[in-house]
Formats: C-alpha cells, sequence, structure tokens
C-alpha cells in the first residue's frame, strides 16, 4: 500500500498538461474488440483503470502493447468472450465490454462490474437495451451470460440518461443488422468522443451529445490512428487545487466548453479566469466566497465528478454551501476525512451543508474513492502543515503522475511506501 506525504500551504504556480480522458480511453478500448484492424489511441494515462482494461483485453486474447504514452492494439486474433472476475470486478468500464464482446462472439460471459463504492450503480439499463437488440441474458452466481442469433438493430428510451448504458448499446449496435435509436442518450463529450472513434474506424453513428444517438449497422471496420479528447476532470481537479491554494495556474490542452458548468461555479467563488484556445488560467490571491449551491446533473450540468473536489473547495470559501449530489447514493465518503482537517460539513442524505473555515488543518485521511481521494490530497495541499493521504491506490486509478504535476506546480507531496 502508498499513501502521499504532503506538506501544506503552498501556493500553486506554473502549468500543467492534460492527459486523454480516462472515460474516453475507457470505453475505447472496449470498442477495440469490435474490429480486426489495428488500433492506436495517443496520449493515453497511465492509470490503474487503463492498465486493467488492457488485462481484460489480453484475457480476450487481443493483443495490446504500450509505446510511450500511446497504446496499439490488436483484436485479431481475439477468441474468447469470458471475462475474468477477479479483473470484471477492478473497474466499472469492464461492463462496457458486454456490447463489444456479444457484437463479436454472440456470446458474452461477464462478472458484475467493480469500480469506485459511491452507489448501487446497477447494470438494468445496460441489459435492457441489450434486450432490445435481440440479446438473451440471464443472471447467476453473480454472472451476467449473455447470447444471441444476431443483433437486430432497435428503438431504445432509456429511463435515465446513463453514460455506461448508452456507450454499452452503441457499441452493440455497430454492427447489428439495421438502425439502432437510443432516446434519452447520456450527453457527456466523453459519449461524443466514442462516436467520434467508431466513425474513424467505419462505423456510421450520429447524434451524440444530442440526447438521441442513431447507430447504422455495418459490416467491417478498420484500424486507426486516434488522439482522445482531454480529461476534463483532471482539468478541473488541478483548477480547483490552484482555487484552493492560491497562485496562478494554467491548465494545457483543455477543452474549456467541456467544464463551463464548473468554470462559471469558479468565477462565481471570486476566482479570475482566463481561456485562450486549450489553455485555461486560474489566478487567486485571496479567501474566496462561497456559492450558495451545487448540483451534480448529468452533462452538461455540474459533474458528479468534481463534486467532491468542489465541495472541498466550499469548505474553505467564507460563508455557506449547500452541495447535492443528485447521480449517486454514497458519494460524500471522504467528507468524515475531511472533517478530520478541520472542514464544518453535514451530510444529510443527498445533501452537504458546508460552512467555510479559515483554514483546514493537517491530518491523517483515507482515500474511499477516485474522487474523494483527489479532494483530500487538495485539502493537504491547503491545509496548515502535515498530512498524509493513505490507500492512494484509489487516486492512481484516474490520475496519470498525479504528485508528479503537483509538484510541478509547487506542491510539496511525495509518495511513500507503508
Ligand atoms: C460513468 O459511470 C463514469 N465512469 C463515472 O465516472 C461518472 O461519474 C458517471 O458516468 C456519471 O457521469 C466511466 O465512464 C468509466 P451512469 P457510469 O451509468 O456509466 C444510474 C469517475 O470518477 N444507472 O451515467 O457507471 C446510476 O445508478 C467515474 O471517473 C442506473 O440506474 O454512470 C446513477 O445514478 C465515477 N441503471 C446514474 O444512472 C444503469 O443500468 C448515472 O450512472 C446504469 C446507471
Amino acid at each position: 500500500m502508498e499513501k502521499y506525504i504532503i506538506n501544506g500551504g503552498n501556493k500553486l504556480y506554473g502549468s500543467v498538461k492534460i492527459q486523454a480522458a480516462k472515460n474516453s480511453v475507457l470505453p475505447i478500448l472496449a470498442a477495440t474488440v469490435l474490429t480486426d484492424g489495428e488500433v492506436k489511441i495517443l496520449n493515453v494515462p497511465q492509470i490503474s483503470d487503463v492498465k486493467n482494461m488492457i488485462n481484460i483485453l489480453t484475457c480476450l486474447g487481443c493483443k495490446a502493447v504500450y509505446e510511450n504514452d500511446s497504446i496499439k492494439i490488436d483484436s485479431s486474433s481475439a477468441d474468447c468472450f469470458e471475462i475474468p472476475s477477479a479483473l470484471a470486478h477492478e473497474l466499472r468500464s469492464s461492463v462496457f465490454l458486454l456490447g463489444s464482446v456479444i457484437s463479436r462472439f454472440h456470446r458474452a460471459k461477464i462478472a458484475y462490474p467493480g469500480g469506485c463504492d459511491i452507489g448501487l450503480r446497477p447494470v438494468d439499463l445496460h441489459l435492457t437495451g441489450l434486450k432490445r437488440l435481440g440479446v438473451e441474458i440471464t443472471e447467476k452466481n453473480g454472472y451476467i451470460m449473455c447470447k444471441c442469433d444476431k443483433l437486430c438493430g432497435n428503438e431504445i428510451m432509456l429511463d435515465c440518461p446513463s453514460v455506461g448504458a448508452t456507450e454499452n448499446i452503441i457499441l452493440a449496435a455497430v454492427k447489428a443488422e439495421g438502425t439502432t435509436v437510443i432516446k434519452n442518450a447520456a450527453r457527456e463529450p466523453e459519449i461524443e468522443d466514442l462516436q467520434r472513434f467508431l466513425n474513424c474506424i467505419g462505423a456510421k453513428v450520429s447524434g451524440a451529445g444530442s440526447g438521441t444517438v442513431i447507430v447504422e449497422g455495418v459490416k467491417l471496420l478498420g484500424g486507426c490512428e486516434f488522439l482522445p479528447i482531454p480529461d476534463r476532470i483532471e482539468a478541473g481537479t488541478f483548477l480547483i487545487a490552484a482555487a484552493m491554494c492560491g497562485g496562478r495556474v494554467a491548465v494545457e490542452g483543455a477543452c474549456p466548453e467541456n467544464i463551463s458548468s464548473l468554470l462559471h461555479k469558479l468565477r462565481e467563488n471570486g476566482c479570475k479566469i482566463n481561456i485562450n484556445n486549450d489553455k485555461i488560467i486560474l489566478e487567486n490571491d485571496r479567501r474566496l466566497s462561497s456559492v450558495k449551491t451545487i448540483e451534480t446533473q448529468p452533462y452538461p450540468g455540474f459533474p458528479t465528478d468534481l463534486q467532491a473536489q468542489m465541495t472541498a473547495l466550499c469548505g474553505l470559501c467564507g460563508g455557506h454551501s449547500i452541495v447535492t449530489e443528485n447521480l449517486f447514493e454514497t458519494r460524500f465518503k471522504y467528507v468524515p476525512e475531511l472533517r478530520k482537517m478541520g472542514a464544518d460539513i453535514t451530510v444529510i442524505d443527498r445533501n452537504a451543508f458546508v460552512r467555510g473555515v479559515e483554514k483546514y488543518k493537517g491530518a491523517a485521511v483515507v482515500a474511499c474513492d477516485l474522487r474523494g481521494g483527489a479532494a483530500l490530497v487538495l485539502a493537504g495541499l491547503a491545509a496548515e502543515g502535515r498530512s498524509e493521504v493513505l490507500d492512494i491506490s484509489h487516486i492512481d486509478r484516474g490520475y496519470g503522475s498525479f504528485e508528479y504535476k503537483l509538484r510541478n506546480l509547487g506542491a510539496d507531496i511525495v509518495r511513500v511506501s507503508v
């Protein structure tokens, strides 16, 4: 196990380059199973979710090779439709493989997916959508078993705009007979990126980002070299770090329009933000004022993946805020750890009632999920004195070179083995 040791209080200055979006790269890796063509994905972050997804692809018989910050995938020799439970439990995105494995083999067997412990995280919308395409599904002993004679296009209405269900159904529909229309589809930028990738290898997908996605089935797919969009959550995390610590940070290679809801809130806090194409510069040299409410919503609303980081910021602002988590049932598990640092936050159901304090004080805290762990690091950077953040394997799932990037900005943070 490893931990971070942080000596807080340093302001942050400099620039940080944003990695490719974890939540784009993962469904794109799942999509490579659909084609025999060689795919090269660029600027891929060295994070454990990507490594685990590559392990799963290798188990399916795909050839996957890391080359610096790119990955080359060749699925022409894929010959297995069963995803090992130990690997499936490692990450939520294993469930995306259902769609692409069924499309390739007309069979699939996968254990229920893992991922952050932030709520119930059912897969009912994934399975209902796949059944609409002609898949027979049985769930037994913790496994989801699927089979079909063929996949047929259909109209699917999602009860809620689930990112994963939208992506899984798109993957299953790419080579189905006929056309599939997905209504009430998620609008996240990562879904538009998946559409862009699939069309690069010869699929016919349209409408991503609009709420209605149309997939015309095709027979053959090829290969391509692909640069995914930058990680809007990594970009937002560094901007919030700068707001909490003070200083001047330029986030480079970002997509400002993909985090406009965050930028709006940070400006409301009193941060000075300048945008120059793919560079976002945040300056802050004083105590920020609180924002009344933060409500997480499906895109383009405030992203749930920045909820923890924003709550940590609100905890240092003058005034009161109410943070409401509308997507996941238990996404405030980091709050008791933040309270050890002096935060004044009370959680009732889906609401966190935040009263801003002058300063956090360093403490030993434990990361319990990816984004909650990142929030604890940001709090340690802003706190007075020494902090330790334990169980940082959660953070390694989604942030590549996290401590190196923070140290380059002037933070005093080191990773040590426990
Ligand atoms: C994706 O998770 C992301 N993960 C999550 O990021 C992100 O928080 C989430 O979308 C929302 O934006 C990846 O892309 C790998 P959902 P996913 O299906 O697909 C309900 C991170 O930190 N739902 O959009 O699992 C569900 O309970 C991770 O990077 C059903 O009811 O999210 C939730 O309330 C954490 N039935 C809501 O939809 C289903 O079948 C949104 O979940 C599926 C989902």
